[in-house]
């Protein structure tokens, strides 16, 4: 079968809001009261963006790469973990075409943020940041995102075949 020309996936990730955590959306360490819970640093945005990219090319989700059951993976910056997807997306013959993030957060603020969380994005995979784009909502107090008790995350993206290396 032909390999197609464009492929789309799209990641989806919540983690829980509690105390005594640092809150890192996008590799952006953001000022906050509470952080995201997890075993990694818990960047809600950047497993999104994983599971994105993995889900395009086929690769099943972050759970099946990175296990949070293995202590390698405490700690460890989700940075780290999107450079691997990044990877692997190329080894299938893939590159990105453009990505679409939502962060749906009650507080804190996502939007003086933006900038940078895009320019990490775009490092980390080596596009153009214009590729990136990053929204942010509120869910107007409603539900488990409304009262502050998680942040959720959600990604749509867009790849196509690259040329292979010989
Ligand atoms: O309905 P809409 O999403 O426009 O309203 P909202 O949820 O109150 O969010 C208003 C704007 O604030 C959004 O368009 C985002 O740009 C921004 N925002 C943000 O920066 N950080 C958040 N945690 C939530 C929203
Ligand atoms: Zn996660």
């Amino acid at each position: 079968m032909e390999k197609p020309g464009f492929k789309i996936g799209s990641g989806y990730d919540v983690h829980r809001l509690v105390p005594g955590r640092k809150l890192i959306i996008g590799g952006v360490n953001i000022s906050f009261d509470r952080g995201l819970m997890g075993h990694s640093d818990a960047d809600v945005l950047i497993h999104a963006v994983c599971d994105a990219i993995l889900g395009a090319v086929g690769l099943g989700d972050i759970g099946d790469h990175f296990p949070d059951t293995d202590p390698g993976y405490k700690g460890i910056s989700s940075m780290v973990l999107l450079e691997e997807c990044g990877a692997l997306m190329e080894k299938q013959g893939y590159g990105i075409v453009n990505m679409d993030c939502i962060v749906f957060a009650q507080a804190p603020k996502i939007s003086p943020h933006k900038k940078k969380i895009k320019e990490n994005i775009a490092g980390v995979l080596n596009i153009d940041s214009n590729l990136v784009n990053v929204k942010a909502t509120t869910t107007e107090k409603l539900g488990f995102i409304g009262k502050e008790h998680g942040i959720c995350a959600q990604c749509t993206i867009l790849v196509k075949t690259i040329p292979q290396k010989i």
